[in-house]
């Protein structure tokens, strides 16, 4: 697809995300040569800023996280050129009319109108203000090619983000509203509507006549290191489940939709939302475990205990973990739990998926039987296990567990886009498969709310501690029951089994 002209603005050109991820993946995708011929980017912030110096930090992003490693200096000042600083206030009109001489000049230059793209890389508070500036100076207009991208957290609840949802569809076309979950684009997130859709020998096994559990994990080595702020005020259930390990539970259990298109695929994982059961007061602190880490060591390394971390109350109940059973109340998934984990400061970085398959009926061994099961791993390893009994070789009829691997590393020597590469283009190109529709985000919302409410009501209660460097509370464990005894990861070759 070829998109004649596209300006990109990003507010918060100071911030972390610009640096880290937007910046290096825009660079990633000017060298890959997928961005349109004629592009500018627009980077404002408050801060006054030399524009040169804003220029070297940027680089200096490009080269510390840029899957391709150092920036060509070459390309880079090609690349660079395309890059203003605009320094403004988002509370100011001026900074907005001056945006938009600049949007309409480069608008006039390339004789058409191109593609506008507002990145909102911006604090919560921010998003209403800007996005009512943009409509009032008429700088995002209600024309597809005007498109915003909004970044999590969309709300902080249920109420905030439906009316933060009535507020921009009160100003745009949801069309023109993007908003980002970058899980989904992952490059093994999206090979699982492919693995799924495309090859029909898994998918009559996917269903509660086979299937005994799924475990969705997404375990992080790192604390919360210098987001204390933000984080103590939202915690690992707004932070990662209601968006990340809910998304992948819809990319697990959805139906196939009739078409790989934006608007099918979002109303088949909307319907998965909906019909998971809506937790109660009673079963709240049975079914979801909430963890906290204490001081502790991770990879050799000494971590503070997460109350004595920047910026969060010494005496504060967030939490930094959460496991959570769920069941999905439709004919595919009557019977078969959802085990959700998530948690910062874990002995290693493992988001995996396990499909449990169910014991098989046939007894005729005199070994135990290990059960089939499926592993998806989605980072830092890129694969897909699936593992089998086989015979060992020899004279008597002995079995053990072995795995087929498929490997991205193997199979491929293509280098993977990053997340933000993939979400970039396809919002450039008005591709909003890969965001979330406003009613995918409230019926998110809703799952999680009856969690909040209990924990809200009875603060404290049930707060588990766990060291940091350790995989959890051993809560976490007891909530397989009687499905597992433990939380499966990559065979043990790999990672490390289970843990
Ligand atoms: C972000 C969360 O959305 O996702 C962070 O705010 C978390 O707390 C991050 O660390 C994890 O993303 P990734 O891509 O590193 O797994």
């Amino acid at each position: 697809k070829v998109i004649p002209a596209a300006a990109i603005t990003i507010f918060g050109a100071k911030g972390d995300l610009t640096r880290r991820k937007l910046i290096p993946a825009l660079y990633n995708l000017f060298i890959d040569n997928h961005l349109p011929s004629r592009f500018v980017i627009y980077c404002v912030d408050f801060l006054p800023m030399d524009e040169e110096v804003f220029k070297a930090d940027l680089l200096d992003g490009i080269n510390q996280f840029s899957r391709n490693g150092k920036a060509d200096p070459v390309i880079w000042e090609t690349f660079a050129q395309r890059i203003f600083y605009v320094q403004g206030d988002f509370l100011q009109a001026g900074t907005f009319t001056g945006l938009k001489e600049k949007l309409t000049a480069f608008d006039k230059a390339n004789e058409q109108p191109g593609v506008r793209l507002f990145y909102f890389a911006v604090a919560p508070r921010f998003i209403e203000i800007i996005s009512e500036a943009l409509h009032k100076h008429k700088l995002c207009n209600k024309i597809a090619l005007h498109r915003m991208i909004i970044e999590k957290p969309f709300g902080t609840d249920l109420t905030t983000a439906r009316k933060l949802n009535r507020f921009l569809q009160e100003r745009f076309d949801e069309k023109q509203v993007y908003r980002i979950d970058h899980y989904l684009g992952k490059e093994t997130v999206q090979n699982i509507m492919a693995f799924r859709f495309a090859n029909y020998v898994f998918e009559p096994l996917w269903n509660n006549k086979y299937i005994d559990h799924i475990q969705i994990s997404v375990a992080e080595e790192v604390g919360v290191g210098k987001r204390g702020g933000y984080y103590d005020s939202s915690g690992a259930l707004r932070d990662m489940i209601q968006n990340h390990l809910l998304q992948l539970l819809c990319v697990i259990a959805m139906e196939c939709p009739a078409a790989y298109e934006a608007e099918t695929i979002r109303d088949a994982k909307t319907r998965v939302l909906k019909s998971i059961r809506p937790y109660t007061n009673a079963n709240v602190f049975k079914q979801v475990i909430r963890g906290q880490y204490t001081e502790g060591t991770v990879n050799n390394m000494p971590r503070p205990a997460y109350r004595n971390e920047e910026q969060v109350a010494a005496d504060s109940n967030t939490e930094t973990f959460v496991a959570a059973k769920l069941n999905i109340d439709n004919e595919r998934w009557k019977g078969v739990p959802f085990f959700l984990r998530t948690g910062k400061s874990m002995p290693r970085q493992s988001s995996v998926i396990v499909i449990q398959f169910k014991d098989s009926p046939n007894k005729i061994f005199k070994d135990d039987i290990v059960p089939n099961r499926l592993i998806i791993s989605i980072q830092p390893e890129l694969e897909i296990s699936l593992l089998f009994e086989s015979k060992v070789p020899g004279l008597e009829m002995k079995l053990k567990p072995v795995e087929m691997d498929f490997m991205y590393q193997d199979a491929y020597s293509e280098t993977l886009p990053e997340a933000y590469e993939a979400l970039l283009i396809d919002a450039l190109h008005g591709d909003a498969t890969l965001f979330m529709r406003a009613d995918q985000i409230e019926a998110a919302w809703k799952v999680v709310m009856p969690i909040l409410d209990a924990w809200e009501k009875h603060r404290g209660k049930k707060l588990e501690f766990y060291p940091a460097g350790t995989w959890g509370p051993d809560a976490c464990n007891s909530l397989l029951r009687p499905h597992a005894t433990e939380w499966f990861s990559l065979p043990p070759h790999k990672g490390n089994g289970t843990h």
